[in-house]
């Protein structure tokens, strides 16, 4: 039995592919991906700076490699991720002085940007990560670049672009800690103004960046019933859950150089203690419960990865740490937890 199957009919169980992954496709990993998802998202091979590294000069080798493997194996595409200010070029915002670009000509890059890449894989990618990251915790706007110089409407920018492009295919805004509820009323209050304004926003993504304690399920569920709300559907789309302690909370001048400090970050190089391991497993059923108990208004589940030596965990936001946050081992394994999801 396998993770796709015990969700068949609910929602979609989808994993990042790596480009580890889309260019080398005779791995064990990718025994797992077959076995048990059917959904896919390219990690980090369609956002813009990857993919168009300077104006016009497009890099689809890897993203068409990720889009036949998906068409092959029959696995719901979706494409991550069409507008955001990180892992963006530079020159997206710039003129040939260095110079911010006027609200003019950003509108054009970004029209073309989103037309060319939507364009390209269209009926292809069934839902697009329009816009990633826009809202701060406390609700408000994130001061980006295209904040900066478009405001508020790149927003509505982006998901008129992609809808043009491709009609069809499904939009989503995503973001992580939307379990806040700061994030949780900007978010609303933004899609409320989209749909006002006879924007059609199709999904809102969770990315689901959890850790052991952080956040309360309580108000992850909030989140699910907030944006359910608003008449889209809701996806879980990034999903991990570190076992590692979040330097952010403490993060202090002492960090780069406090060796005992730096160990305290990556306790468990030799694997997890049986208490860790409990809880992980525990934390892990009851978001999957809570998951069907709302499978009504969740599309999709997706990890951030397919076992514990992809995830971008190891490498966050401290360097060199060893995390545990998928369902799979290292070696492919699946973790114990994985049969008690499926039952
Ligand atoms: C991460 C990737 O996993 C890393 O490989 C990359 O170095 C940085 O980006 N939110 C997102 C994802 O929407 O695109 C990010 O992915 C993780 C946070």
């Amino acid at each position: 039995s396998s993770l796709k199957a015990a969700f068949e009919g609910k929602f979609h169980i989808g994993a990042a592919m790596s480009s580890r992954h889309i260019n080398n496709q005779n791995q064990p990993s990718i025994d797992v991906l077959k076995s048990h998802f059917n959904s896919i998202v390219a990690e980090n091979n369609m956002k813009s700076g990857l993919i168009q590294p300077r104006e016009g000069e497009f890099n689809f080798e890897t993203a068409d490699k990720f889009i036949e493997f998906g068409e092959a194996n029959d696995m719901h595409i979706i494409g991550h991720t069409l507008i955001w200010h990180s892992q963006a070029p530079r020159w997206f915002f710039t003129d040939s002085n260095g110079d911010d670009v006027s609200a003019e000509v950003l509108t054009q890059r970004m029209k073309d940007h989103i037309h060319t890449l939507v364009g390209r894989y269209k009926g292809k990618v069934k839902g697009w990560d329009v816009v990633n990251e826009a809202i701060l915790d406390d609700g408000s706007w994130r001061k980006s670049k295209f904040y900066e110089i478009l405001g508020e409407d790149f927003v509505k920018l982006a998901f008129q672009f992609a809808h043009e492009a491709d009609p069809e295919a499904a939009l989503y805004y995503n973001d992580y800690s939307m379990a806040n509820e700061g994030k949780r009323a900007g978010v609303v209050k933004m899609v409320k103004n989209l749909q006002d304004q006879g924007i059609r926003v199709d999904g809102i993504g969770m990315q689901g960046h959890l850790g052991l304690e952080h956040p309360e399920i309580e108000e992850f569920e909030k989140s699910i019933l907030a944006y359910a709300e608003l008449g889209v559907t809701v996806m879980i789309t990034e999903l991990d859950i570190s076992v590692l302690p979040s330097p952010r909370r403490n993060m202090g001048a002492e960090i780069s150089t406090n060796v005992d400090y730096q160990q305290s970050l990556n306790p468990y190089t030799e694997g997890l203690p049986e208490n860790v391991q409990n809880q992980f497993d525990e934390r892990y059923l009851s978001f999957f419960k809570l998951f069907l108990d709302h499978h009504d208004k969740i599309s999709r589940v997706t990890f951030w990865g397919i076992n514990d030596g992809d995830s971008w965990k190891n490498g966050w936001p401290v360097r060199g740490r060893t995390d545990y946050p998928l369902l799979f081992n290292r070696d492919n394994t699946p973790k114990s937890v994985v049969r008690d999801i499926i039952e």
